[in-house]
């Protein structure tokens, strides 16, 4: 039974005349139908948004009260949201109650961050002529925060950007990724039975060319918030003024394995972290440089540990990698891997692909200018690339036009601190791979990987404006 769902707008659940089909990304069947937004719902969602942030402000200790909820009412469906985000992203199941956790703490956090935003004294007295004066600033909302989701984390990367807009006491326009729209559809009637007064959260579903051009090229809104490749990104900076934009853009991530790294232990980092949704994940493992000295060794561990992941169905609770996103995107990934093979790569592990279902991957003899390297491959596919000397390798590293998270395994501190201070990310583990991160943490790159921080108490920044109040005093 295909079920239909609404948009919500202005708190109410609003049907369309068209209808936009959601599969099941193992089966390929049709899982959902959701309405599709016109020019007018989109219209309606924005002035929504727009209206209930000028008509009300949502007190801060009530926005946390909201937010709360709706991190308690999130707990309380794990596991119905985890098995639609299994059968709308093809996410395996495991990986989606983990991501069902990490949204529940994006909300606790914003939650408590709510009661925490605060301005600070300045002291203008100290200034010439300016004896009789005190000042200090307040944070007020930016108004209007128009937010475009991807279609990996449905629930926890909207929450990213929904929980924290409300909590600096926004009001929200969601375009969510047209592949995964259930979960945000789902999170609204959280946001309603939590008691969200309405307008303050809208959700429309449609095409980028169509709904997020609109939203793009209404003044209505005043910051944006989006992730996604690095082409849309730079069009949303080309075509949004001088409005405020939070872009959380493409990776081809590093992980450098070192002489002296616990070697065992980074295989069985590294192969957990590469694979895991399929790759499909912005700090997946893309290129792992390993030193010539141990190279082999590292390449028999990882391959072990690559064998020991479960390869099928998501929807199987034991399944560590399953389907990509559409068979479209696992063509292209093989694509990329044929290009590569044609230029002289060469496939150490894995490489068949069965419909969306492409097999963990591992290529070697590659270099900067195969897509597999440069580009961000999304896609269960890394590249072993040998190095010799830490300074040319993190030489190399840094050629990437992204930098958002990156790894190192080594067992010597001054390597570590080496790295620490020259590799070009925004954010780089050590004795870790790059696809770690807690939903408190500051996230977000530099280069071509985009600008503004997640993880609510920095996008709390971004999302409010600093107002200076200064008082002339009248008592000498
Ligand atoms: C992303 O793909 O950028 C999000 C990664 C995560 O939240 O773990």
């Amino acid at each position: 039974m295909v079920k239909s769902y609404a948009l919500y707008i202005n708190g109410e659940w609003t049907k369309t005349e068209e209808e936009l089909e959601v599969l099941n990304k193992y089966t390929q069947e049709p899982y959902a139908k959701v309405a599709k937004a016109s020019e007018k719902e989109v219209d309606m969602a924005i002035e929504a948004a727009h209206k209930a942030y000028k008509r009300e402000k949502i007190a801060p200790y009530d926005r946390y009260k909201i937010l709360k909820k709706v991190s308690e009412l999130l707990q309380e469906n794990k596991e119905e949201l985890a098995k639609n985000i299994t059968l709308e992203a093809g996410k395996p199941l495991k990986q989606a109650r983990t991501e069902i956790d990490r949204a529940t703490q994006t909300f606790e956090l914003s939650a408590e961050e709510a009661k925490r935003i605060h301005g600070e004294g300045v002291p203008v007295e100290a200034a010439p002529g300016s004896e009789n004066r005190m000042a200090f600033t307040i944070k007020v909302p930016v108004g209007v925060v128009g937010a475009i989701s991807p279609f990996n984390f449905p629930i926890n990367l909207v929450s990213h950007k929904i929980a924290p807009a409300i909590a600096a006491g926004n009001a929200v326009v969601l375009k969510p990724a047209s592949k995964t729209p259930i979960s945000a559809i789902k999170l609204a009637e959280l946001f309603e039975k939590a008691g969200l007064p309405k307008g303050f959260f809208n959700v429309v579903v449609g095409s980028g060319s169509t709904v997020g051009n609109q939203m793009m090229e209404d003044p209505r809104i005043n910051l944006y918030t989006f992730t996604g490749s690095a082409k849309v990104g730079l069009m949303l900076k080309q075509n949004t003024g001088l409005n405020k934009l939070v872009l959380e853009l493409g990776n081809n991530s590093p992980v450098i394995i070192d002489k002296e790294a616990d070697i065992k232990a980074a295989a069985q980092n590294v192969a957990a972290k590469s694979y895991a949704f399929a790759g499909q994940v912005c700090i997946s493992v893309q290129r792992i440089y390993v030193h010539e000295d141990i190279r082999d060794e590292f390449q028999d561990q990882f391959i072990q540990s690559i064998k020991e992941l479960k390869v099928g169905d998501p929807n199987d609770p034991d399944t560590d990698v399953g389907p990509m996103i559409s068979e479209d995107e696992a063509k292209r990934a093989e694509e990329w891997m044929e290009e590569a093979k044609q230029a002289g790569a060469e496939v150490v592990f894995g490489g068949e692909r069965e419909g969306a279902l492409l097999q963990p991957t591992i290529l070697t003899n590659v270099n900067n200018d195969m897509k597999v390297v440069c580009e961000e491959m999304f896609a269960p596919v890394v590249n072993l690339i040998p190095f010799t000397d830490m300074t040319e390798c993190i030489q190399e590293v840094n050629q990437s036009q992204y930098g958002l998270q990156g790894g190192i395994f080594t067992q010597n501190i001054d390597t570590a601190f080496y790295a620490a201070r020259n590799v070009e990310v925004g954010g780089l583990m050590i004795n870790d791979s790059s696809q770690y991160r807690v939903d408190l943490m500051p996230y977000g790159g530099v280069k071509g990987s985009g600008w503004g921080k997640e993880g609510p108490k920095y996008t709390i920044e971004d999302m409010t404006e600093e107002r200076l109040i200064v008082m002339n005093l009248q008592n000498k």
